[in-house]
């Protein structure tokens, strides 16, 4: 079984809401793997990064992710880092992958200072530049498509991946 559509892009982009929209327009489920995380470890992420630290948390998510890839046949969205391991990568080759794109200020915008998103805790706009420059190649790599959202609505993206399906 393999999701209809996944959809990649850094945090606060809006891949839950633009999912859910996509999902219903679709007619299909919506997943979210951060979701499944917290659900499955009864903690919040940023409280298994701190109790834990990143690489425990990267190891909790692959799995995460590995199995809403073989289980769900909706729309799934996955977390901002999910990308960053090699093995998903390779799953993730040969399914239809929506990339939802934002320049850096847009991110800074919509996220600023952010203690639910431990990876944006110190210095937003620095840690933003440093995120994209690691992961932007990785996303453009899997993606089939790729929606630009900034100044758009979750609707105007959503209908633009629809497009792009
Ligand atoms: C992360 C993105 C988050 C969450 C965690 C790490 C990242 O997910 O998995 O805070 O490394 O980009 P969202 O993209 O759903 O916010």
């Amino acid at each position: 079984m393999n999701p209809v559509v996944v959809l990649v892009g850094p945090m606060g982009v809006g891949k839950s809401t633009v999912g859910q929209l996509l999902a219903e327009r679709l007619g299909v489920g919506y997943r979210d793997t951060d979701e499944d995380i917290v659900a499955a470890e009864g903690r919040t992420i940023a409280e298994i990064f701190v109790d834990e630290g990143e690489a425990a948390f990267r190891a909790i998510e692959k799995q995460a992710v590995h199995q809403a890839l073989a289980e769900h046949d909706g729309v799934l969205a996955l977390g901002g880092g999910a990308i960053l391991d090699e093995d998903t990568r390779a799953l993730l080759a040969g399914q239809r992958v929506v990339y939802l794109s934002m320049d850096v200020e847009e991110a800074v915008k919509r996220t600023g200072l952010n203690a639910a998103r431990p990876l944006l805790a110190v210095n937003p706009r620095k840690q933003w530049r440093e995120l994209m420059e690691a992961r932007r190649h990785l996303y453009e790599q899997i993606a089939t498509a790729v929606v630009a959202t900034d100044g758009r609505t979750p609707e105007e993206v959503t209908q633009a991946a629809l497009d792009a399906l």
